[in-house]
């Protein structure tokens, strides 16, 4: 690919935010690598963009493209207000600070958390049947990931509409300076929440078992570090998982012939899930990697310090991985789709998204036999990195 052809995904407006498939169908056609130009708050940043599925899964597990800015002398305004934390870290850091939460997220421990995670669901559709109609997106696939994440950190019920607002911003900016903003705010209130807990003494959660970490092996996690946790688990464990039970419901009221499916075997539900990640998954593009060293994909030379996008959205509806890619089939073979990402920095959460979105998804079909939907989805969040809508209207 020649370098100085780039292509301006600016100049695809709003209907590139509504459906980027179209876009990013002719790129892949073209070639697995392009150089772009970003759209929203980013909008003019100039990147490479992968969106072949081989060479996408090859660049997320390439310890070339790395994550530590520190590796190019280059420092990112999050990282500096809040501190490090494991998706901006390479080994041997990250090594360190994932394995110190890894025995939290394991399967076993995430399938104890099942009843928990159906009491609540259970809670959030008392509430919201008697209705008749509601906005999905604020009576369930919202309220649900965030008090699952709140509860296993061990963060006290807080003012939710006002720390929905900053985490959505910190992943889908509406421009540069609401963003930073943002950041800054959850960093002031992570900071207060962190000392709050370690006054309070050991309480069993997970926040309060890192702050002891920090107090008995001082040089094991910093207090930045143990901020940078807290904001990663907070952001990461609730913003995709709302999108994931938000695209999954859109898909399946859009394609009435696999929503009848579903209800006619729900023992397919686990299979629907997987297609919902794969057809719509609620991460479109990776996070930000860089070259630390220069390195060619599929011929195209990057130079060192070049950043790399790695498309997810684009890389699942590659027709030489999933044939027929646009079409939403809940039985079809999804193994290996990159929705939760790949190599070292795998979505640690993993478990626990698929096991809520299988909850609240296959609770809600049980409970609403006529669902439908109550007029068009809200828009669609704005920037490169999520694929969601800010509501979805839905009637039974
Ligand atoms: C459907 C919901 C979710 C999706 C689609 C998703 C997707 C992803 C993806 C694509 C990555 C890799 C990003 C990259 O390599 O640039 C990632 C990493 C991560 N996710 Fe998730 N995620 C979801 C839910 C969660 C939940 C519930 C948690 C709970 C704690 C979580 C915690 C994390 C963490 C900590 C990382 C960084 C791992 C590392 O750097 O080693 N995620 N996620």
């Amino acid at each position: 690919m020649d370098r100085h052809h780039v292509v301006d995904l600016g100049e695809s407006g709003d209907a590139f935010r509504r459906d980027p498939h179209p876009v990013y169908a002719r790129l892949r056609e073209q070639g697995p690598v392009h150089r772009i130009r970003m759209q929203g708050a980013d909008a003019g940043y100039e990147t490479w963009l992968v969106v072949g599925y081989e060479e996408a899964r090859a660049a997320l597990a390439d310890p070339r493209l790395a994550k530590d800015g520190a590796r190019i002398g280059a420092t990112f305004f999050d990282e500096e207000l809040i501190g490090k934390h494991m998706l901006v870290a390479d080994p041997p850091q990250h090594t360190r600070l994932r394995g110190l939460v890894t025995r939290a997220f394991t399967m076993r421990r995430v399938q104890e958390l099942r009843p928990r995670i159906q009491r609540i669901t259970d809670r959030l559709l008392d509430e919201m049947l008697p209705h008749g109609r509601a906005d999905l997106i604020e009576s369930l696939a919202y309220p649900l990931p965030i008090t699952v994440i709140c509860e296993l950190l061990g963060v006290p019920e807080m003012d939710r509409a006002e720390f929905r607002k900053m985490s959505t911003e910190v992943v889908a900016p509406t421009s540069g300076d609401s963003e930073y903003d943002a950041v800054v705010r959850l960093g002031e209130y992570l900071t207060e929440l962190i000392e709050d807990k370690r006054c309070a003494g050991p309480t069993g959660d997970l926040l309060s078992d890192l702050i002891r970490t920090t107090a008995e092996d001082g040089d094991r996690l910093s207090p930045r570090e143990l901020r940078g946790m807290a904001f990663l688990l907070l952001i990461a464990g609730h913003e995709t998982t709302v999108n994931l039970i938000g695209n999954g419901v859109l898909a399946l009221l859009t394609h009435p012939d696999q929503l009848a499916a579903l209800r006619a075997d729900p023992g397919l539900l686990d299979g629907a899930v997987e297609e919902m990640l794969r057809h719509e998954g609620p991460v479109e593009n990776a996070t930000f990697r860089f070259a630390a060293e220069p390195l060619e994909i599929a011929g195209t030379a990057i130079a060192r310090g070049d950043h790399v996008m790695i498309g997810l959205t684009a890389a699942q509806r590659d027709g030489a991985r999933f044939a027929d890619p646009d079409r939403f089939d809940i039985r079809r073979d999804t193994r290996g789709h990159l929705a939760f990402g790949h190599g070292i920095h795998y979505c640690l959460g993993a478990p626990l998204a698929r096991l809520e979105g299988r909850v609240a998804i296959g609770s809600l079909l049980e409970r609403a036999p006529g669902l439908a939907l109550d007029g068009p989805p809200g828009e669609w969040l704005p920037g490169m990195l999520m694929r969601g809508v800010r509501s979805l209207p839905i009637r039974w």
